[in-house]
């Protein structure tokens, strides 16, 4: 019976990985090469679970029921003989990724599929010496996977389409918000976005048109807060396609269009100011708390996503009365 999600790697994403696996009602198997990430991965995974039922987001049955169907191995093995799906979550490394995948396709039937939790890597190149690729997809979960909803399903130059499709579904049903990113580019689709509020950032400060903290005050407070529910496109359609033209024609000839990281970021680099690893970066991290900092990103994300199950209620509520009349 292939009735399990098997998760290679047992690090901050497969421990996050699996407590979603295991609470959207799978029996869920993690496994590492490193013993003593064995030895923690089930109670790390299962504090992840219990947070989101002190916060009221799952209820006691669902927690209870994820503890019965997360299980540790050290058999990888062995563990693939009921695997569903495999999701790896190792190491960010080409060549380790790419021979684990090979292991992966010789033990596993053909309609079993592979999926890749890499940030940075295409899973074209990491699927390139197998014989499934169709079988091979990116799922890349976002930090910390068991309270970020976003997955990005990334489809490689050979994978199937239908096989990305019924994963992008099925992890839509584990309760995620899964998107279809349909060529595999650097970057995949959510972090190009990213990448290039980061570039324009640095440039704002490089350029000294307003300190760091302006940068990062301007957008938690400005379009960061309107993202949950009002995304770039919606926001273009809102204000009129007409009068966001003529915004970009005269905004876009001024704002960074490097291809490169900024000498800003550079200099800092090689000053040995890598950012809160070493005590600075871009700021000075002895000011800074980051577990405050994450504390405070953890609440404001669990706030946000009782207030996004409230208003999935109420819609399904409304849709439930509109059939009625
Ligand atoms: N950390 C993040 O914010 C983040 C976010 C999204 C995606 N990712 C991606 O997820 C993947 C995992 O990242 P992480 O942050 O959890 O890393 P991590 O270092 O915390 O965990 C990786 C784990 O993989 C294990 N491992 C290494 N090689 C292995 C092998 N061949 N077989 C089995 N286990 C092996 C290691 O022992 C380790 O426990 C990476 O591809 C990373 O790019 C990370």
């Amino acid at each position: 019976m292939r009735d399990s999600i098997i998760v290679v790697g047992s690090g901050l994403m497969g421990v996050g990985i699996a407590a979603v696996s295991a609470l959207a009602g799978n029996r869920t198997v993690l496994f590492d090469s490193a013993e003593e990430k064995i030895k923690n991965a089930k109670a790390v995974s299962l504090a992840q679970c219990f947070e989101l039922l002190d916060n009221g987001l799952i209820t006691e049955e669902a927690a209870k029921r994820a503890e019965e169907l997360l299980s540790v191995t050290s058999d990888m093995e062995g563990a693939l003989s009921r695997a569903k799906w495999v999701i790896e979550a190792i190491t960010e490394n080409l060549e380790a990724k790419r021979s684990l995948f090979a292991a992966l396709d010789r033990l596993l039937p053909a309609e079993v599929p592979i999926l890749s939790n890499t940030s940075g890597l295409r899973i074209t190149d990491i699927s390139a010496k197998i014989k499934h690729p169709e079988r091979a997809l990116t799922t890349h979960f976002w930090f910390p996977a068991h309270l970020v909803p976003l997955v990005e399903v990334v489809v490689g130059d050979k994978s199937s389409m239908d096989m990305a499709v019924t994963v992008k579904e099925e992890l839509d049903r584990w309760g995620k918000t899964a998107v279809l990113v349909k060529r595999d580019l650097p970057g995949q689709l959510a972090n190009r976005i990213l990448q290039a509020v980061i570039r324009e950032a640095v440039s704002i400060v490089e350029m000294g048109l307003a300190s760091a903290e302006d940068v990062d005050k301007a957008v938690k407070a400005g379009m960061g807060i309107r993202f949950p529910v009002w995304g770039p496109l919606e926001h273009v359609d809102a204000v009129g396609l007409d009068l966001c033209a003529s915004v970009q024609d005269t905004v876009l000839p001024g704002i960074s269009a490097r291809a490169d990281a900024a000498p800003l970021m550079r200099d800092l680099i090689e000053d040995g100011k890598l950012g809160y690893k070493t005590g600075q970066g871009i700021y000075d991290w002895s000011m800074k708390d980051m577990k405050a900092l994450e504390r405070a990103r953890n609440e404001f994300i669990i706030h946000a996503l009782k207030k996004i199950h409230a208003l999935k209620k109420i819609h399904a509520l409304e849709k439930i009365k509109q059939r009625e009349n």
